[in-house]
């Protein structure tokens, strides 16, 4: 069948991010000003907040519904320590072969929100030998090599910026506050470098990637930083060692020991992120 003129010029429609913030406004009591992205296996970060609405992803305009285990599927808006928050429980993944655009879509939307500051979290492979698997690491800084940005060509109609600075990408004030919220747990610092995956590494390259200065590698967060940093939203992000990367040690990797890992590390990471709200809710800029 040949396609008329009309319909061989019509591009897909796109979801309007403004349009689901304003989904997640109408249905929620609260209008949210910190965004936190939990990535897998710890969604039960989800019980910190008071007066809860929760909306499946599937829901939302927009949002892909995760795929892989550990991985919730949901927004849960309402309070902690008095402030209006918006969590996501779970993402999706580029390896899940969704576009750079679709997996960055919910950046969009916490900026239509009017939200100004996000934390990420995500789990990650220790590069860094002197880590720990169940240690939580402050990302400073991060290393793209996923092969794609979610800034290339015609992703998105924002008509924002796309030379975005990268210096300071994770705010150097949150990460202080990360510190202090941590106290005597004292968390690691470090450079998250972002794959495609969806395999884990070679040694051969984790050798590379130590030498390029990373501390842990991971399948996220590092798309979403970027469109976040587009659109003028302060960044924080921490990563759960959930174990060391390939060639450290002997033991096999697998998403199942990943998730474990994760799981069995979330109070941390819960207590953390927590601490940070409290600290955070105290001086929130304008
Ligand atoms: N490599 C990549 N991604 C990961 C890893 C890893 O070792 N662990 C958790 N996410």
């Amino acid at each position: 069948m040949m396609l008329s003129d009309k319909s061989r010029h019509q591009k897909p429609v796109k979801n309007s991010p403004a349009k689901t913030a304003k989904q997640i406004l109408r249905s929620s009591a609260i209008k949210p000003q910190l965004a936190i992205v939990l990535g897998s296996g710890m969604s039960d970060f989800t019980q910190q907040v008071k007066n809860p609405t929760i909306i499946h992803y599937s829901k939302l305009a927009g949002f892909k519904k995760p795929t892989v285990t550990g991985h919730a599927g949901m927004i849960v808006t309402g309070m902690i320590s008095d402030l209006p928050v918006i969590t996501f429980s779970g993402r999706s993944h580029y390896y899940e072969g969704h576009s750079m655009a679709d997996i960055t879509f919910p950046v969009r939307v916490m900026a239509e929100l009017g939200i100004k500051t996000v934390l990420f979290t995500n789990s990650a492979g220790a590069v860094n030998r002197t880590f720990k698997p169940g240690e939580l690491m402050i990302i400073r800084d991060h290393i793209n090599f996923m092969g794609d940005n979610p800034l290339r060509g015609e992703a998105h109609p924002s008509h924002q910026p796309v030379f975005v600075d990268l210096t300071n990408a994770y705010d150097p004030h949150l990460i202080r506050l990360l510190i202090q919220a941590a106290g005597r747990t004292k968390p690691r610092l470090g450079v998250y470098l972002a794959l495609s995956g969806p395999n884990y590494e070679t040694p051969a390259e984790i050798k590379a990637f130590r030498r390029w200065g990373a501390d842990a590698v991971g399948m996220s967060t590092v798309p979403e930083v970027i469109v976040a940093r587009q659109c003028g939203l302060r960044v924080a992000a921490i990563s759960c060692i959930t174990n060391m990367a390939a060639g450290i040690n002997r033991t096999k990797l697998s998403h199942k020991e990943v998730l474990e890992v994760a799981g069995t590390s979330a109070h941390k990471l819960t207590n953390l992120i927590a601490h940070f709200v409290q600290l955070y809710a105290k001086q929130v800029p304008d």
